[in-house]
């Protein structure tokens, strides 16, 4: 064990780091849309079900293996390696590749909350009392979505080049509450509109018919992705953990709050969306459609609206810090050197701006490459997110497996003073040994299924 790193200050400041990681666009931007083109119930079920027994058993994995390596998730995978004589080193690289693709089309979703927030300020200073520019602004201007995809990167390496612990914990322990604080407020208001008992229906009565042989592995996806498991993230931050804290509590407890606020973003944008019935409910912009246009109808609505986009931001960088980081963690120690922390950041962020070019130009430039009817951003985010996710989570998982080994699993699993742990281990060992991979393996297979169209 090599404690070459700092850790969290208190508990607390760890839990809200990590559930600010957690808890981002995935929940406000990809889970609505998700839903909506899942059916519905049946879907948020088997997201919850999902989230329960792969989401947190995989979660609380990367912990343990982060907080007993003290390690990011390479060099981690490097000493399972050496351990177990087996390539698990491939297992981080393809978590690390994870991180830098998805962190590139994250940067485009984030600039356009930075639209918003830029369009509710114009608003709220000029005398008309309204937005002009809505979603469509955005998808006609390329250059645009890459400027302010830029402007995301930049801010995101300047909160991680100052490190970890200055860099986060202070500002995290202020903005999590604000924000939640303000989410209640307008799940109250929209919970009022006429919309809210058929979107109750919609959420949380189950029609099975409504399910596709692909919803298992959009459920998957869509939990791995929320809860950044398989990027290697969460590695990252059990690497932070101080030696006193339990990480299956941590772990499990973060899936749980992840999932609730899920459920909650379900509650604010489903009621205005429903009213709104000319955008589908599977449209990817689906938030950014409804929501400000719904903002703007309440008093005061350009002042929510600009507190809502902002801490929304906040949400969406405190999870690209936790990509971000992970990616810079690696870079750092990458190949035996050691290198600063801030030209491990700049490099990365320049990779991560590069590649960023190709989502951000999806609406403009390359409009016509398609796929199944999808554009480029969304096929990135569906092979990403449907495809590759999972098996990056179940390599990682595998390779935590049979690198640490039962024993060692055991007694990082184990707390003395937490009676329940003895009881909860020998359930947590069967779900990451067998069921998660063959639910991993089912979902994959029914996906192919269905896109042979041998299936609905
Ligand atoms: N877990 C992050 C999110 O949900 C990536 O936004």
């Amino acid at each position: 064990m090599t404690p070459i790193r700092g850790s969290w200050r208190t508990r607390f400041g760890f839990y809200l780091v990590a559930i600010g990681s957690a808890c981002g666009l995935g929940n406000l931007w990809r889970f609505p849309y998700v839903v909506g083109e899942n059916g519905g119930g049946a879907f948020v079920l088997l997201y919850a079900l999902m989230a329960l027994i792969l989401g947190a058993p995989l979660l609380i994995g990367e912990l343990i293996l982060g907080k007993t390596t003290r390690q990011s998730v390479m060099m981690a995978t490097r000493e399972l390696e050496k351990r177990s004589s087996l390539p698990f080193r491939w297992a981080g690289r393809f978590a690390l590749l994870m991180s830098l693709v998805v962190l590139s089309y994250y940067s485009v979703i984030a600039g356009w909350v930075l639209h918003f927030i830029v369009q509710f300020m114009l608003g709220l200073f000029s005398t008309k009392e309204e937005v002009t520019g809505g979603l469509s602004v955005l998808m006609g201007n390329g250059g645009l979505q890459w400027a302010l995809a830029s402007v995301h990167i930049l801010i995101t390496l300047i909160v991680v080049a100052k490190g970890v612990q200055e860099g986060l914990e202070r500002w995290i322990s202020a903005v999590m509450p604000l924000f939640a604080v303000l989410v209640c407020l307008l799940i109250i208001r929209t919970m009022s509109l006429p919309s809210a008992p058929d979107v109750l229906r919609f959420l949380f009565y189950p029609d099975f018919s409504k399910l596709t042989f692909a919803s298992l592995n959009h459920a998957i996806g869509h939990v791995l992705f929320t809860l950044s498991v398989g990027f290697g993230t969460m590695v990252t931050f059990g690497s932070y953990m101080r030696e006193q804290d339990h990480a299956p509590t941590a772990g499990f407890r973060v899936a749980m709050v992840d999932t609730v606020v899920s459920l909650a973003i379900g509650l604010l944008v489903f009621p205005v969306a429903f009213q709104a019935s000319n955008v589908p409910l599977t449209d990817p912009g689906l938030m950014f459609e409804v929501l400000p246009k719904f903002l703007l109808q309440i008093p005061g609505g350009l002042f929510f609206g600009l507190i809502f986009f902002v801490s929304l931001y906040l949400a969406a960088l405190n999870a690209s810090v936790g990509l971000f980081e992970t990616i810079v963690a690696n870079v750092k120690t990458s190949r035996g050197r050691n290198r600063d922390r801030s030209t491990a950041a700049w490099q990365s962020g320049a990779l991560i701006l590069g590649l960023s070019l190709f989502p951000a130009l999806s609406s403009t430039a390359f409009r016509r490459l398609e796929w199944n009817n999808h554009g480029l951003i969304e096929s990135i985010d569906s092979l990403l997110i449907n495809w590759l996710l999972p098996v990056a989570a179940l390599g990682l998982m595998f390779a935590i497996y049979r690198g640490m080994g039962e024993k060692a699993l055991r007694s990082a699993f184990l707390d003395q003073d937490r009676l329940v742990s003895q009881s909860m281990y020998p359930h947590w060992i069967f779900l990451i040994k067998w069921v998660i991979p063959g639910l991993i393996a089912l979902g994959l297979f029914l996906q192919v299924l269905g896109l042979l169209k041998l299936a609905p």
